[in-house]
């Protein structure tokens, strides 16, 4: 055993995180940091402190912890919350309040959304409640002091901004009718004791922390978070751990790119994310001229390909892209087929083309070709997200969990570092 396998044998244990999604150098550094702060040179001596000391463990978590999060992350599910809470109510009436939980809440940003979207939605602070939890003590301090940098304000739509903050000196005030909503608490997904201390929940966010887990720790989060979610209830989940709940029985309530899945009754078929669930990325698209690279030649095997460098698009391809989505969204396998192969035959290969290849074939069940177009999905853009994460999903569902777990930590590793460039 080396040295450090007991640090991050305690990391996993403790809160779930695997070495290998985040690496081994960021749980060394945090271990060199901490003998650095404590004035220590031998790690065995740190090791010793950290199992002496509960503060020690919790600093320990605190430096490898990722607290990357923003307001309205995903806008599109806080409008789906939106819209399904406003259902509820209906339902309800007045016999009870709507009960949310956030878990990880990190530093407020998601829980404090999900309140100003419910605001949005007409509803009055008396009829709903947000529980928030997370494994780090300093990011519910901080987001019980509800003060943002502008880090916390990304994307296009910032007008909540005006509506809900007051500008101070160090950033903004979050308005105090937002605060009283949410309630804050230390909180680890992993604790036995979550299911029997917490009724079900109308709506649970969980975004953003599977990712960090490896399958078996995925597994026994996402039992509890069923547990957690009440039988007519929504999950909300991050857009690279889909496949997961459907293979624990849950099923995409189908409204794009909200991420959204209810319990299943029924038994499921396939364990992948429903088709409905994306829509065409807007990344630029390549020129009508000859394609730069052939999708088909054999990958060599000494060298990773080359990617794709963004090229500006063209409207015809945007348009035919987009028609393809859309013929795909409703159902119309065979004519989002044959658009698909229209767009390869005017504008070449497009990695893009491919993934959708690769989920009409998945959803047909026929699990070898949409193998096969996921995989030149990749072969031409390494980094494609949708098709790192579907074809990660179909190797799981066919038993090839080391293979779905290289490419989940693939997928996790560009969204990560997509966060750093986007942060520099
Ligand atoms: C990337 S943030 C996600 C925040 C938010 N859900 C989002 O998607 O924007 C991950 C958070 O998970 C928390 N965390 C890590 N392990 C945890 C565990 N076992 N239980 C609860 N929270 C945990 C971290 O402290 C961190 O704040």
């Amino acid at each position: 055993m080396s040295d450090d396998q007991r640090f991050f044998d305690f990391l996993k244990q403790r809160i779930g995180l695997d070495v290998a999604s985040v690496g081994p150098a960021i749980i060394e550094r945090a271990v060199r940091q901490r003998c650095t702060a404590l004035h220590m040179t031998d790690s065995d001596h740190y090791w010793q402190r950290l199992l002496s000391s509960h503060d020690e463990q919790q600093a320990l978590i605190e430096s490898v912890i990722v607290p990357e999060t923003w307001f309205f992350r995903y806008p599109e599910s806080f409008a789906t919350l939106g819209r399904l809470a406003r259902k509820r109510l209906a339902e309800v009436g007045t016999r009870r309040i709507l009960r949310i939980l956030s878990l990880p809440c990190s530093t407020g940003e998601e829980p404090y959304s999900i309140a100003m979207a419910l605001f949005d939605a007409g509803f009055a602070g008396h009829q709903f409640k947000v529980e928030a939890l997370d494994v780090s003590p300093l990011s519910v301090e901080r987001a019980q002091a509800a003060v943002y940098g502008k880090n916390s304000f990304r994307g296009e739509q910032t007008d909540f901004r005006e509506r809900y903050f007051s500008a101070v000196n160090d950033g903004y005030q979050l308005a105090e009718r937002v605060r009283e909503q949410v309630s804050f608490h230390v909180g680890n997904l992993l604790d036995p004791a979550l299911v029997v201390n917490h009724v079900p929940y109308d709506f649970v966010f969980c975004r953003n922390l599977l990712i960090y887990f490896d399958l078996k720790t995925q597994q026994q989060a996402l039992d509890v978070l069923k547990r957690l979610t009440r039988d007519d209830g929504v999950l909300f989940i991050g857009p690279a751990e889909g496949s997961l709940l459907a293979r624990l029985g849950m099923r995409s309530i189908c409204a794009p790119q909200s991420f959204a899945f209810s319990h299943s009754h029924e038994p499921l078929p396939a364990a992948r994310p429903a088709l409905a669930e994306f829509k065409p990325l807007t990344r630029p698209l390549p020129p009508t001229s000859p394609p730069a690279i052939r999708p088909f030649a054999p990958r060599p095997q000494t060298a990773a390909p080359a990617p794709q460098k963004p090229r500006p698009a063209t409207a015809g391809a945007s348009a035919l892209l987009e028609q393809i989505a859309t013929l795909a969204n409703e159902g119309k396998s065979s004519d989002a087929r044959q658009a698909c192969e229209q767009f390869l035959q005017v504008h070449g290969p497009q990695a893009q083309v491919f993934y959708w290849l690769g989920l009409l074939s998945d959803v047909e069940a026929q699990t070898a070709q949409a193998q096969s177009f996921y995989r030149k999905a990749l072969y031409l853009e390494p980094q494609h997200s949708e098709a790192l994460v579907h074809l990660a999903a179909l190797l799981a569902s066919q038993g090839d969990a080391a293979g779905a777990q290289r490419l989940q930590e693939r997928a996790a590793r560009h969204e990560r570092s997509v966060h750093s460039e986007r942060k520099q």
